[in-house]
């Protein structure tokens, strides 16, 4: 590995200085390999104190914390684990712990010093997180009074200058990395299907070309699982005609002992096609890859300032994310590169890098982290890129709807409780109001259900019509928050079976995970004294998101504070519904409208009075409208 010879070069250079920032290829050993070297080294390491590396994803910190428990043989979990966002695999032993970079911005909450550590590691700083890049303005203060802290800032060979800039020019180590030519291949013409372009440019490459293994990028879960079935099947039509193609996906969701496959070697005569998320740009490096397909184009996350609301969009890559993706097939050898784009596109369509997410996403989160923190001035925080700052003012403008804010922008008591769970703040505001309405059990199991809901419903290809019937018998009126509490009630009655679970087209998996974020949800009230009770009462839902609605009015939705249009995700149990008599709210969980509920009007002025204002004094006066779509009656209520 291109680390090892600048073991002890590395080690000096860490005693010697406070803050380094390390620069290597990809591949080189900087995540694996350096918090080894410090644990090893008594010089640099008591003990006591913990060894914290942050990694942007929860898969890399999980796999790689697997992958160093491994190399120096122990138990994961004991001397080396991770914590993620509702699961902690750290013990009382624990002297390396891989985290993702929002689990450590969160510990500064019970320690703002960050005590218990004598290095911190911000590794993958080139991904430029959003929770990275607050973790850069907070340690670099906390290490001017905490001068036993070693701070290290690992990236790959991208912007290591403005680290170094940032951080009062602290010095750059340079692991020297020893890459192979990449010969890149545009296409003459776009492609109008990426999908089946990467199909048929794996089988071309099985077919053709010496033996090797072949990398994929494509943008997301559905995207990858439809790539890999769709290759499977080629495959077995093909039959023995061509040889064994070993195909691996590999994204965030994936089931971790599936993740690890990926790294098993390629048996003799097959060849590995591994079909990853831009996870396998920098965080993960597969050994082998000889041949890398990119097709171009990544998800990133979108912030609309105008409805407050975030989306997940298929967007052309940067040039730099380019570059990067092909340099993952010349790490062994020389390797290819098959770009499913023209070069015209690659030189006048893509943006030089990728912009920081702290410019493009909603910074709710953060803002009550760092109100929670005793920082009010956050303009003048020291950020390596500034927020927009519209979005400064709306996150702030949205916690003061929410409560959590006073009018002069003051953390409440409310903010600080929101704070404490570690949900965005309209989810926990959701949960906190729950207890005012007598009906935090179930709000516990919808927000659960939240946070893993993209998959919990099974849909083989298969069997579409089952799984869509077995789903259609869990609709309940009101929407998809109940639609999600009816799911997992159930399953509580059927004694959490996983016999349960198959039957009806539902994914254990993603089940146990909802009761394990459940329990540790109810753990948290507990501590900050809500009462578990229940009740079913949709106010508290309201409650929380009472920002996102949204009523119908001619030709579709519009949200109710800025007239904005928006759309109900066809995955949503009310997609096709036409509404009743009242106005329909629209309560956004995640990127897309996938959830979705019906609420009555009167809710907003009862749960948010000071967001919502009565414009005229009759509140339930409706009028009818004939709606555009399908020509059926539907009301629109004109008091909001
Ligand atoms: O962090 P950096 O990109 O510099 O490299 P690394 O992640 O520490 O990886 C160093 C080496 O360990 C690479 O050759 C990886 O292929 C290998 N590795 C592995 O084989 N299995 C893992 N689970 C993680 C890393
Ligand atoms: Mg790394």
């Amino acid at each position: 590995m291109p680390i090892f010879p600048f073991r002890e070069d590395l080690l000096r250079a860490i005693t010697q200085h406070q803050i380094l920032v390390i620069e290597g290829e990809t591949g080189s050993g900087k995540t694996t390999q350096i918090p080894q070297y410090l644990m090893e080294d008594v010089r640099l390491h008591s003990r006591r104190n913990e060894i914290g590396c942050t990694q942007p994803r929860r898969v890399a910190a999980m796999s790689v914390a697997a992958r160093v428990a491994e190399e120096t043989g122990v138990k994961l979990g004991n001397e080396v684990g991770y914590s993620i966002r509702f699961e902690d695999c750290t013990s009382e032993r624990t002297v390396l712990k891989y985290m993702t970079d929002g689990m450590l911005l969160r510990e500064f909450l019970t320690e703002p010093d960050l005590a218990s550590y004598s290095v911190v590691i911000i590794d993958e700083a080139h991904e430029r997180t959003l929770h990275t890049d607050i973790l850069f303005g907070l340690i670099k203060d906390i290490a001017r009074f905490r001068s036993d802290l070693k701070v290290l800032v690992a990236s790959a060979t991208l912007d290591t200058e403005r680290f170094s800039c940032f951080f009062d020019d602290a010095p750059v180590f340079r692991i020297p990395g020893r890459r192979f030519p990449v010969d890149i291949f545009y296409t003459k013409a776009p492609e109008a299907d990426y999908l089946e372009a990467c199909v048929v440019s794996v089988l071309q490459i099985h077919v053709t070309q010496a033996p090797g293994d072949c990398l994929v990028f494509l943008t997301g879960q559905e995207e990858i699982e439809a790539c890999c079935e769709m290759l499977q099947e080629r495959c077995r039509r093909l039959g023995s005609k061509i040889a064994e193609l070993v195909v691996l996906p590999i994204y965030a969701n994936l089931p971790s002992d599936m993740q690890a496959k990926i790294f098993s070697p390629t048996p003799p005569g097959a060849r590995k096609v591994v079909v990853a998320t831009n996870i396998a740009e920098t965080s993960l490096t597969i050994d082998g890859i000889i041949y890398v397909i990119d097709p171009g184009f990544c998800k990133q996350k979108s912030y609309n300032a105008r409805t407050g609301m975030e989306s997940l969009i298929v967007t052309p890559c940067s040039r730099a994310s380019a570059n990067q993706r092909a340099g993952r097939a010349g790490r062994v050898a020389a390797g290819k590169c098959f770009r499913l784009y023209t070069a015209w596109a690659f030189k006048h369509e893509m943006e030089e890098t990728t912009i920081p997410e702290i410019q493009r996403t909603n910074l709710g989160n953060v803002v009550l982290l760092l109100k929670s923190l005793g920082i009010n001035d956050l303009i003048h925080f020291d950020f390596m890129d500034p927020p927009p700052h519209e979005t400064l003012v709306l996150a702030l403008e949205q916690l003061y709807a929410l409560g959590a804010l006073n009018h002069l922008g003051e953390l409440t008591k409310m903010g600080r409780r929101m704070a404490e769970l570690p949900v965005d703040p309209m989810l926990s505001k959701m949960i906190l109001a729950s207890e005012q309405y007598k009906c935090s059990e179930e709000v516990l199991t919808i927000a659960a259900m939240l946070s893993v809901n993209n998959s919990i419903f099974y849909r083989p290809k298969d069997k579409v019509v089952h799984a869509d019937n077995a789903r259609m018998n869990f609709t309940v009126p009101g929407g998809d928050h109940l639609v999600l509490l009816n799911v997992y009630n159930q399953w509580v009655e059927s004694g959490f079976s996983t016999q349960w679970c198959y039957e009806n087209f539902i994914q254990f998996r993603s089940m146990r995970r909802a009761r394990d974020v459940r329990d540790q949800l109810e753990g948290l009230m507990e501590r900050i004294e809500v009462e578990v009770v229940s009740s079913l009462e949709d106010s508290a839902i309201t409650a929380g998101y009472f920002y996102h609605t949204a009523r119908l009015s001619k030709g579709g939705y519009k949200t109710v504070k800025h007239q904005q249009t928006v759309y109900v995700h066809p995955n949503s149990s009310l997609f096709e519904e036409q509404p009743g008599s009242f106005t329909n709210t629209l309560t956004p969980s995640l990127a897309c409208n996938c959830q979705v509920i019906e609420i009555d009007s009167g809710w907003l002025l009862e749960v948010a009075p000071h967001y919502y204002k009565r414009r005229t004094r009759t509140m339930t006066l409706l009028h009818k409208l004939k709606s555009d779509v399908g020509g059926k009656e539907t009301c629109e209520s004109s008091f909001l």
